[in-house]
């Protein structure tokens, strides 16, 4: 069949029309829905073990920061790295953690922590650890079978 070329020329502005239409609509939908406020650095979850500071969870003094210490934490089903780690009283620390896998909480008792780790996004929190002791991080996002069992301590010592 034969197209009249009016015809060819509106069906082309047709697509393209809704060719910008979904356009503005995808981008707006990446920059308003999918950015958890709290998390903007993103990582490949499937590259965490080989990528810095992940490569090496656990604590590292830094200088020249606002901050004297990073606490790098990973997770996944169902354990945190580090399991256990000592913190010197007083301590200025940032601590940076990302999910492996799954959606995982953060939030260590007794202290203002308290975290949401999605996997591809990468969560920070700078705080002071003014009291000594043993605090327990305990997963608050209900992410499979072993959840309950997820946890980690942070022990400060003077
Ligand atoms: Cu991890 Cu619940």
């Amino acid at each position: 069949m034969h197209m009249h070329k009016f015809e060819k020329i509106w069906l082309i502005f047709g697509f393209g029309a809704l060719l910008v239409f979904l356009t503005v609509i995808g981008v707006s939908a990446f920059y308003l829905g999918n950015q958890p406020p709290s998390c903007l650095a993103t990582i490949d979850p499937e590259k965490v073990d080989t990528t810095a500071p992940f490569n090496e969870p656990g604590l590292k003094k830094v200088e020249g920061k606002e901050w004297d210490y990073e606490l790098v934490f990973v997770a996944s089903a169902f354990s945190y790295s580090p399991a256990r780690v000592e913190v010197p009283l007083g301590a200025k620390v940032k601590v940076i953690a990302t999910s492996k896998d799954v959606m995982h909480g953060f939030q260590a008792a007794g202290t203002n922590v308290n975290m949401m780790l999605e996997p591809g996004y990468i969560s920070e929190v700078v705080t002071t650890f003014k009291n000594p002791g043993e605090f327990l991080i305990v997963c608050n996002e209900y992410c499979g079978v072993g959840h309950h069992m997820m946890h980690s301590m942070i022990e400060v010592v003077e």
